[in-house]
Formats: C-alpha cells, sequence, structure tokens
C-alpha cells in the first residue's frame, strides 16, 4: 500500500508561501506541487491517475477507479475502450505485452499477449517464385494485408489473465462502456477522420471493414459524424457474457475461423482454442538508485533498453546537458550498439536462447561504452541492407493506470500498422492484426520496420514474432516511480529509453522529459532521425563528428504516470491530438 500523501502535500502546499525557500531550491530539495520553472506541467492526482491515446478511453479508465475498481480493473476497460474508439491501434484481433505491479504481493508481473504463428504457417508463407523460377517476397497486399497476414490474437486472452487473476469486476462491468460506445456510436475526431482518411485505400479493400469504415455512398467519415460499430458491440457482448472462452472457442472463435478460411487465411479453431498468454520474469535492470522493469522476450524492449542505459552510466550525461550535442551523440553511438544486438540476439524464448543476462549485464555494457568515442560518430559497419519502412505510420498504443493502492499497469498493445491488416473479420466488427510482419523472412531481409532479425524469428507454428514493444515499470525503493510506454515500432525502444534517461538523468518533470525532442538510431540503415525541435547548431556539431543526419516524423506517442511524494503526476504526449491524462482527486 503507498502512504497517503498528507503531510507531503501539506507541505508542498506551504512552499509557494515560504520566504526561505525558491522554487530552484524547492526543486531540488524539497519539490512543490508546481514547479514554475518549468516550461509545461503533468498533470496531478491524488487518488489514481489514467493516461491514454484517446480522451474517450481515459474517462472510462478514471470513471472506473471512481467506480471502486482497482487499476487492473480500469486497464482493461480502458483496453476495450480503445478498440472502439482509437480502431486505427486499440483492439481485440491483436496482442500485445504488459507490465503489472500488484501492491499486496510487491510483484512484477511481465504478462506477454503476444499473437502467435497458426498452426498452418511455416518460414516460406510469404515467398513466391517469379517467372524466372527465383523465389521472391510475396507481394505487400499478401504480406501485410490480407487474412494471411495475421497472427492469433492475444489481446482477449491478456485482458482475461489479468482480470481473473487481480481484478475486482467481472467482464460484463468493464466491457459495458465499450459496448455503449460501440452501439451508439461516438463523435468522430479531426484525428480519426484525418486518419480514415489516410487509410482509404485499405479500409475500402474487404467488403466486411468498408462496410463499416466507409459510408455507403463510398465517402469518408468527417470531423463530427458518428462511428456505429453494431457488429463490434456484438462481439463486445459475448466477451461480457462468456469472456475469453467466447474468442477462443465460443461464438466468436467460430466467425473468425469461418471467415478465415473463406478467404485463405490460416487461423483456425485449433489455433485459437490453443492460444495462451505467458507470464514472464521481468527484465531487470537500474540505473542510479532506480530499478528498470521491462518487457523480456520476445519483445526487445525491455532488453535494450537496459543495455543502452547501462552502457550510458558510464557517461556524465547531466553534465552534458539534455539537448548537448554531446549528450545527443553518447545516446545515438548507444542505440546503435543495441539495435545492432537486436538483430542477433533476439527471438521467442519457448524456441530459442536468448543471452539476456549478457545483453543486460554491467560488465558487457561497460565494454561497449569503451568502444565509445567521445567525439566521432562509429559507422555502422557491415549493414546489411535495410531501409525505415517508409510506407506506414506509427499506430500502435499505451497506456498506464495507477490507483490509489499502488497498483499499476503499463500496456502497450497493437495491430502492428495503422489497422491493421485492414481486414475486419465478418459479423464481428474485429480488426485483425498483421503482426506476422514482424517476424524476419530471412535473415537479409529486413522486416516490416526496417529491423533486421536472424534465423531464430523465422516464422514456425506457435511462435512469437520478436516486437520492440516497452511497457516499463521503473521502481524506487521497491514501489512505482514511473510508468511509461508507446508506440513507434522500431523507435518504441529509443522514445522509451530517452523517456527515462529525461526523468532519471536529466532530471527533467514528465511534461517536459515528453516534450523533448526525441532521436532514433537503429544501426541499420546508419542513419540518425531527428525529430524537429533541434537546433541547426547541434545538427552541424554532429554531423562534424560523422553522424549522418535526417529530419524524421515526430517519433511515439508516451502515456506516463510518475508517482512521487503522494502525489500522481501524468502526462499524455502531445504528438498524437485527442490523448489525455486524468488525474483522480
Ligand atoms: O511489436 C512490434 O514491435 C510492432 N508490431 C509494433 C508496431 C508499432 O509500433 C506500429 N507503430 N507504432
Amino acid at each position: 500500500m503507498l502512504i497517503k500523501p498528507v503531510i507531503a502535500t501539506a507541505l508542498s502546499l506551504l512552499l509557494p508561501f515560504s520566504a526561505s525557500i525558491t522554487y530552484a531550491q524547492a526543486s531540488k530539495h524539497q519539490p512543490a506541487i508546481v514547479d514554475y520553472t518549468t516550461r509545461n506541467h503533468p498533470v496531478i492526482g491524488r487518488e489514481g491517475m489514467v493516461s491514454s491515446q484517446n480522451f474517450i478511453a481515459t474517462e472510462i479508465g478514471a470513471e472506473i477507479l471512481k467506480q471502486g475498481g482497482n487499476a487492473i480493473d480500469s486497464a482493461v476497460a480502458v483496453g476495450l475502450a480503445l478498440a472502439v474508439t482509437l480502431p486505427r491501434a486499440g483492439n481485440i484481433g491483436g496482442g500485445g505485452f504488459m507490465l503489472v505491479y500488484i501492491a499486496d504481493e510487491n510483484r512484477t508481473i511481465a504478462l506477454d499477449f503476444r499473437e502467435t504463428a497458426p498452426l498452418l504457417a511455416d518460414k516460406d508463407m510469404f515467398f513466391e517464385i517469379d517467372q524466372n523460377g527465383k523465389k521472391v517476397k510475396a507481394s505487400r497486399e499478401d504480406y501485410h494485408f490480407s487474412y494471411r497476414s495475421s497472427a492469433v490474437p492475444g489481446t482477449v486472452a491478456g485482458f482475461d489473465w489479468l482480470l481473473k487473476n487481480y481484478g475486482t469486476m467481472s467482464w460484463k462491468q468493464v466491457a459495458a462502456p465499450a459496448i455503449k460506445l460501440a452501439k451508439d456510436g461516438f463523435i468522430v475526431s479531426d484525428d480519426l477522420a484525418s486518419i480514415l482518411r489516410t487509410k482509404h485505400k485499405t479500409l475500402a479493400k474487404h467488403p466486411s471493414t468498408r462496410k463499416i469504415f466507409i459510408k455507403p455512398d463510398g465517402s469518408g467519415y468527417q470531423a463530427g459524424d458518428t462511428l456505429v460499430q453494431k457488429d463490434l458491440a456484438w462481439s463486445l457482448e459475448q466477451l461480457a457474457k462468456g469472456g475469453a472462452d467466447a474468442f477462443y472457442q465460443g461464438a466468436i472463435a467460430k466467425r473468425i475461423a469461418a471467415d478465415m478460411q473463406k478467404n485463405n487465411g490460416l487461423i483456425s479453431l485449433a489455433d485459437l482454442a490453443k492460444y495462451r498468454v505467458a507470464v514472464r520474469k521481468p527484465i531487470s535492470g537500474t540505473y542510479g538508485d532506480a530499478t528498470i522493469n521491462a518487457m523480456p522476450a520476445p519483445s526487445s524492449g525491455g532488453t535494450h533498453v537496459v543495455q543502452m542505459l547501462n552502457i550510458l552510466e558510464n557517461f556524465d550525461l547531466e553534465k552534458m546537458g539534455q539537448n548537448s550535442a554531446a549528450a545527443y551523440h553518447l545516446i545515438t553511438e548507444a542505440m546503435k550498439l543495441a539495435y545492432a544486438d537486436r538483430s542477433k540476439y533476439l527471438g521467442d524464448p519457448d524456441f530459442v536462447d536468448i543471452p539476456t543476462d549478457i545483453l543486460t549485464s554491467k560488465a558487457y555494457a561497460k565494454d561497449l561504452a569503451k568502444s565509445i568515442s567521445l567525439t566521432n560518430a562509429t559507422a555502422a559497419s557491415e549493414i546489411a541492407p535495410g531501409n525505415l519502412a517508409p510506407y506506414e505510420s506509427d499506430e500502435t498504443t499505451h497506456y498506464s493506470v495507477m490507483d490509489k493502492d499502488g497498483n499499476a499497469v503499463a500496456n502497450t498493445y497493437t495491430l502492428m500498422f495503422s489497422f491493421g491488416s485492414g481486414v475486419v473479420i465478418e459479423g464481428t466488427g474485429i480488426i485483425m492484426n498483421n503482426n506476422l510482419g514482424n517476424f524476419t523472412l530471412s535473415p537479409d531481409i529486413p522486416d516490416a520496420f526496417g529491423l533486421m532479425g536472424s534465423a531464430d524469428n523465422l516464422i514456425r507454428p506457435g511462435r512469437r514474432p520478436v516486437s520492440s514493444m516497452t511497457p516499463t515499470i521503473v521502481t524506487k525503493n521497491g514501489k512505482p516511480f514511473l510508468l511509461t510506454g508507446s508506440p513507434g515500432g522500431s523507435k518504441i525502444i529509443s522514445t522509451v529509453m530517452q523517456q527515462i534517461l529525461n526523468v532519471l538523468a536529466f532530471d527533467m518533470n514528465l511534461a517536459d522529459a515528453t516534450d523533448a525532442p526525441r532521436i532514433h538510431h537503429q544501426w541499420s540503415p546508419d542513419a540518425l532521425n531527428l525529430e524537429p525541435g533541434i537546433s541547426p547548431d547541434t545538427i552541424k556539431i554532429l554531423e562534424a563528428m560523422g553522424h549522418n543526419t535526417k529530419t524524421s516524423k515526430t517519433m511515439g506517442s508516451l502515456q506516463s504516470i510518475m508517482y512521487k511524494d503522494g502525489l500522481f503526476f501524468g502526462y499524455s504526449d502531445t504528438r498524437r491530438p485527442g490523448a489525455k491524462t486524468i488525474g483522480l482527486n
């Protein structure tokens, strides 16, 4: 149980009136609630907090907490609501990873509800033979936008496990708000209208998808229209009545298997019945006095966030300054080293051995740190061919929830691309993922995000593809201090790592930490991606050091919560409109 923040709150309230303590001193030694030396300010709460990429889903999560539900109940309700209101990423037809802190047990759980390859999948399924008899990669339509592109969804099993083991509410209670939204509809925002327009072609391809996301006259939904999803309401009602069994064995399973069979898809009743979540031991690392608890394989996120922090701990970043060329240089070099290892060592731990202990060890990181020059960029030599996929937007989503008792859920889940495969299973309103695209087709072919992989990540029945999703809970003295996570494909790992650095190494508040421009280098290709907002002078210094810089669009969408001095501080990334953090008071 977290101690109620009465004393800390009372003290901080007095601070502005204290003649002897300045704000600057207060922020260093005895934090004021509002620190006027900073430009951006987190949301503050005392009784719990919800931070998600969609304001309607956040409001639902906060309402569940107000009704007496715990963080687990709230997180499931948010996840189901996002499947309705953020259909490009929120889902029940995808999968993901959750870090969960259970206060009563003082235990952090890494819940893997990643999709698995169907029983009929095989490593050559996305190759075909061309006219010259040569084995070539299948068309993009087949690889990413077909019934065949989907892996067996894990989201419902993940929510079910969580609710059954640690929830206080029933499926009926947590699904009720999402059912209402799907049945009655909700007002389309500019953000949703805009993404529906961008994805018009994909959404128009399959009749079962077209009838939901495109109007009968063929025109697109506009901001202010109401989007009703009756079939999705039916599916959510099945969950309310039957929980995960409805999805994996009952009425929903039957519709998925039938539609898959009709359209050359692979997912069968046997696949659905066989799906299981995996409860894994979190990756654990340290940075200063903080412990980083993050997702182990098959996500690469936790391993490489810890690896990069371990490398960077060998340098005095704080002295260099958060937005200095010197710090950006070192962070870039750490990224290159970590992403190079990612391409070789990561896979599904249920199928292959992964040297996690070495990758996350301080000794290995120290040696890697020694290899970094303080003045020159190291060329990412022997780079396998690869390109950051220029074609898809970043549409996974993350949300964080904490309740007044200290329970915490950090969930990142995905359909992979925006609206996944673009396939809606007839009669269910469920958008299917295209996460088979995260497998490695061959070690010399980059995945859908330009990432290289090894033979350990080839498609095999039942195998989970390597992921970059990085829900993270940083603890101090054993209690949650920071919950964070982000979408962004390959950039998720670097985005989350920079958030942790901004808070732990640069002592920034959550709002400033989130808003600070981000950088990304994934070793292959050898390009340092820079968000807008980094000074041209800094870029010149980086180029003089030998970095191959490239201005990129924004990276990620962090939804974070910090618990400090008896208060919840939260912040929704401004890079995505419509996100919201609510603090309960
Ligand atoms: O698991 C992964 O790494 C990807 N499927 C995540 C996809 C993603 O983040 C899409 N864009 N944000």
